[in-house]
């Protein structure tokens, strides 16, 4: 395996995660964020989840030796001697390609390039460069730098050595890799996904309140959190695009967006990393269920002040 440089693009939930998991496994790593602002964010995100895997004595090195690792960066050419490429922004088929393909005129010829994307074809984001054989999909799961799991995403042309030297840089990050193929969500989003959206739907037909359901699924289907706690996480515009996407390939009500998530996703309510998803975050260890105003039985504001 010849990879030691590893840039990785876009700097939010997961890019940050995905760098910090590379970095801590010894890796030099570039992160290419659209604007500075954005690496900031990414930077004090690291810092924090580094502090409490430091305090679980998790970490092989001392914080400041992994950050050393870490450089983050608005300049696309500050790429250019990576030798393998990781995508990590918005999950929209169209930015994505934009900026595979800029950084493939860019990146050394040999480089790897691979997305770690949710939903979208490997294939279609793979022709937006003239790195086909070179082209892989790394589904890592959130919180990166905790779960373990890594779909390697193989499509049609890709070169079986591109795919080996994947699975073996996964095994060096400490991961366990799941060999997979270019399938519509692959295999954690093919079942998650409707999981979830479900939960939305049984919540809007009354079933139950956010708690009660994320109660249920945690204690009574023994889940590390429940599905509105595990939506927050992961983002509800992620969540929305990756129901565009699905329900465009399956064409099945499971895969669809319920009303509700699009409204959030309109209003800015997009989970933990804008404070407001189903729960408020305001208030520092506290999530407060926002069913009140979910519900539209009273104004936000009321709601929230609560
Ligand atoms: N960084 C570092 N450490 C973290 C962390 C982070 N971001 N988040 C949690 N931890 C650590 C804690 O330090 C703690 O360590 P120990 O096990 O050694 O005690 C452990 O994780 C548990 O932490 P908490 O007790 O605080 O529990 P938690 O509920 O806050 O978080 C969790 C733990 C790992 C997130 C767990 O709840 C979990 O696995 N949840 C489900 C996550 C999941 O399903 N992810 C998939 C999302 S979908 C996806 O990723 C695909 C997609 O394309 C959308
Ligand atoms: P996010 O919204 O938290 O972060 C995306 C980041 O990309 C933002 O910081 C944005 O500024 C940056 N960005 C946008 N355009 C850019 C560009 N042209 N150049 C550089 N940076 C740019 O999203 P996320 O949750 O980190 O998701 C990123 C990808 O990972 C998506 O494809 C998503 O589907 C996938 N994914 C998400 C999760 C999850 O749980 N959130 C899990 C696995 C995979």
């Amino acid at each position: 395996m010849n990879i030691k440089r590893v840039g990785v693009i876009g700097c939010g939930v997961m890019g940050s995660g995905i760098a910090q998991a590379i970095a801590s496994a010894g890796f030099e790593v570039t992160v290419l964020e659209a604007e500075q602002r954005f690496l900031d964010r990414g930077w004090a995100n690291m810092k924090q989840s580094l502090g409490r895997l430091e305090k679980k004595d998790k970490l092989k090195d001392p914080i400041e030796t992994i950050l050393g690792r870490l450089k983050g960066t608005t300049s696309p050419p500050d790429l250019a001697d990576c030798d393998l490429i990781i995508e990590a922004i918005v999950e929209n088929v169209a930015e994505k390609r934009k900026v595979l393909a800029a950084l493939d005129t860019i990146v050394k010829k040999d480089a790897i390039f691979s997305s770690n994307t949710s939903s979208l074809s490997i294939t279609e984001l793979m022709t937006a460069t003239k790195r086909h054989d070179r082209f892989i999909g790394f589904h890592f799961s959130n919180p990166a730098p905790v779960l373990p799991m890594v779909e390697v995403v193989r499509t049609i042309v890709t070169a079986p050595e591109v795919y080996e030297t994947a699975v073996e840089f996964a095994k060096a990050l400490g991961k366990v890799p799941v060999r997979t193929s270019d399938k519509p969500a692959f295999v954690l989003n093919r079942l998650l996904i409707p999981y979830m959206l479900d939960a939305i739907r049984a919540y809007e037909e009354g079933v139950g309140s956010i708690a009660d359901i994320d109660t249920t699924m945690k204690h009574g289907g023994g889940h590390p959190m429940g599905p509105f706690t595990l939506m927050d996480l992961v983002g509800l515009d992620t969540m929305y695009n990756i129901s565009i996407v699905m329900f465009d390939e399956f064409k099945e009500r499971r895969f669809a967006s319920p009303p509700l998530l699009k409204r959030m996703v309109m209003a800015g309510w997009l989970g933990r990393k804008t404070g407001r998803g189903f729960y408020d975050y305001s208030t520092p260890g506290e999530a407060e269920p926002m069913d009140a105003a979910l519900k539209g039985f009273e104004p936000i504001a009321k709601a929230a002040a609560r």
